[in-house]
This record gives structure tokens, sequence and C-alpha cells, in this order.
């Protein structure tokens, strides 16, 4: 009430002073600090610090291939990642790996791993799993508490934005590729064990401090050249049931994150809608300035869905395009950078259908609405009503 009170008080005060208010208001402060846990999708190199299997690695060539850096970092794309974007419109610098030996970690710190699921037991020994990523956060807390004492390392992680991007492995290797699981699992009481985890996840970061969360909806997995090319139907079109779980993980989530907001004071989060999204590109990419939406830039055999892109996979050759800008995507499981753009814009600033109910501008400018939890807490009215 108070703060309609003062903007129509606003509207009546001289020009000059409604100036100096709007100088003062372009010295936005942004929250200084990003942290990433995920799997491929986000994974800036913490893979290349680690023993697996190079399919779980991207820091050789051709990955990298458009030179923003300078040589293959390890990302899977042909430069950036969604992530990378999102740091430069939060004006901070691409934050570096967790496991990078004396990296600058002043702006965050990114746990992701390639092939890592929500469940330990996908992939295992082979990437580093959620839980263990939130182990290293452990660590990171700890030494900002040294550093900064625990007043202040518990500002600033209450100020930071926590994006996480994992779970297509979970369905992919973890439960279609290993009939064992599926014959252990129904497909909902699998999505119910992801989720499970994801939420015990989502509580501890905020029992340590976290506030604000941002996240990458599920693709169509189904739809990855690497699926389309192991579709039984061989019709050309997308493996039903990956994108059918991708559809349940996504609602789960929407749910989870509903009831979370609803629980947890001062709980903030981004959600998005990378589903339609991107379909809507692989369906019409001449619409979005491609060329090519289901094949992919890297790989051999259908829809370059064989996962062959450089390095020491079993098959070493592997056909590549001329101009990955053209493309969705970029191998046989990873979009383009193009894509990881685009996205990004839709994350920092994009409409309340594709990012809700906050977007990431919102979470990193501390420019949150009110939420009904906040005004039930802080409203002595509401309180004895309720
Ligand atoms: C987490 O996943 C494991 C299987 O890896 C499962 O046994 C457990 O019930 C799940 N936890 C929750 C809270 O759902």
């Amino acid at each position: 009430m108070r703060l309609v009170f003062c903007c129509h008080f606003l509207l009546l005060i001289t020009g000059q002073i409604v100036f100096k208010f709007a100088s003062v208001s372009a010295e936005i402060s942004y929250s200084s600090t990003f942290f990433i846990f995920g799997d491929s999708s986000v994974d800036p190199g913490n893979n290349n610090h680690i023993k697996t299997i190079p399919e779980n690695q991207a820091n050789y060539k051709p990955y990298g291939r458009n030179g923003f850096f300078k040589d293959p970092t390890g990302r899977f794309s042909d430069g950036r990642i969604i992530v990378d974007f999102l740091a430069e419109y939060a004006r901070l610098p691409p934050i570096a790996p967790y496991l990078e030996p004396s990296a600058d970690h002043s702006h965050g710190v990114n746990f992701a791993s390639g092939g890592a699921g929500i469940l330990s037991t996908t992939n295992q020994g082979l990437a580093i799993d959620l839980e263990t990523q939130l182990t290293y956060f452990d660590q990171v807390q700890k030494l900002l508490e040294d550093k900064l004492g625990s007043a202040q390392a518990e500002e600033l992680l209450s100020n930071a934005v926590y994006f996480i991007s994992m779970g297509s492995n979970d369905y992919l290797g973890g439960y279609l590729g290993n009939p064992k699981m599926q014959e252990l699992h129904h497909p909902e009481e699998y999505v119910g064990m992801v989720m499970g985890n994801l939420t015990k996840a989502i509580q501890e970061l905020y029992e340590k401090g976290a506030r604000k969360f941002g996240f990458l909806g599920l693709s169509p997995l189904g739809c990855l050249p690497v699926l389309r090319a192991m579709n039984p139907k061989a019709d050309g079109g997308c493996f039903e049931q990956a994108n059918a779980l991708a559809m349940a993980h996504n609602n789960a989530l929407e749910t989870v994150l509903k009831n979370l907001e609803y629980l947890l004071k001062d709980f903030k989060y981004c959600n998005s809608d990378f589903y339609n999204w991107l379909q809507d590109r692989m369906n019409n990419p001449s619409n979005y300035g491609f060329k090519e939406g289901v094949n992919a830039c890297c790989g051999t055999g259908p829809y370059g869905g064989v996962f062959t892109c450089g390095g020491t996979k079993k098959l070493t050759t592997y056909e590549l395009c001329e101009n990955a800008d053209d493309f969705v995507w970029w191998d046989s499981f990873h979009p383009t950078e193009r894509i990881h753009e685009q996205f990004a814009k839709a994350l920092w600033d994009g409409p309340s259908s594709l990012v809700w109910p906050f977007n990431l501008q919102d979470l990193f400018l501390n420019k949150e609405k009110l939420t009904i939890a906040d005004i039930v807490d802080n409203n002595p009215d509401y309180q004895q009503i309720f």
C-alpha cells in the first residue's frame, strides 16, 4: 500500500526530481554471485578434470569451433552455452568450473558435469551427480564463511542466483537405455524418484541459505538427433516415449516449485518452457533464422544421430556442417551456441508464457514482485485471518 502511495506522489512532483529519480534507478545493483548445477547442458569443463569416457567430455575439436574461447573448453557446443550468456546479461564474467585449478570464483561457481544425473545411479562413476555437486557447494560455503564471516556469507548466499539444469540423463541413459531400471520401476514411479531427489536438493540449498532459483525445463528429449535415430517407429519422427518422460518431468517440476514457493518463506523461482520453445524451432527453423531443425551439424548416420564428433570415441570419423549458426543441433545431443543464446535471452527477460513467475533479470536485479506468501507473512491483518 505504501508503495502505491509513493508513486502517486511522484507523479505530482517536478520534472527535475523525477529526472534525479531516473538517474538513480539507472545504477541498478545486480546480484553478484551465480551458482550453477547440472549436466552437459551447462558444464563449462568440470569433466576435463575427472576420469570418464570421451562421450562425457568436449575438450577437443571441433567443440568450441566458433573460436569465442580460444581453445575447446569442455563446453558441449560450438561456442558458448546458456549460462555464459546469462552471466553476461548479469554483468558477470563466465562462471568458471569448480574443478578448474586456481580459477577465479569471485562471481560464482559452476558445478555442472556432462553425463550427470539427479539420481546417483545415472552414469554412476562417470560424472559428478547432483548429490556430489551439493557436497562441493558445501566446501564453497565453508570457504566463504571463513573469508567473509558468517553474516556476510549468509547475505551473499541469499542474494545469489542458483541455476539448475538437469534430468535429461536420468531419462535417457538412466532409464530408456537401462532395461533393468525399466523392469524395476514404472515410468511414473521413476519420474517420482527423480523429482523426489531434485526436491530434496532444492530444499538442502534453501536450508544453506539459497533463495533465488532458476530452472531450465527439459527439452523434447525424443527429438534429439540421437533419439530420432533410435526411434523404434523409424518414421523420421521423435521418440515419443522419451518426449512423454520429459513432459511428465516438466509438469511435476512445476507442481513442486509451486508447493515450495508456498511453503518456504522468500523462496523465489524462474521456471521455463524450453520444451515447446525448442520444438517450435525444430519444426519451423526458418521462422527463427535457422536452416536446419532436425539434423545435427556434427555427427554421422541418420540425422547426425550417431554420437561421433571428434575425440577418442570408438567411431572417430564424423561429418561436420559448414555453418553451425544455420543449425538447431550442434551434435547428436546438444544444441548450437545460437540456440543457447536465444534461450538465454528468453530466460533473462522473456514473456511469462516462456518464463514464470519471475524471469532471471527479476531475480538478479532483486526486482521480485511480492508473492502471496510475503503478503501473508508481513501483513498483520492477513496473519489474523490465516
Ligand atoms: C532418490 O533416488 C533413490 C534412487 O536413486 C530412491 O531410492 C529414493 O527414494 C529417492 N529419494 C526421494 C526423496 O525420492
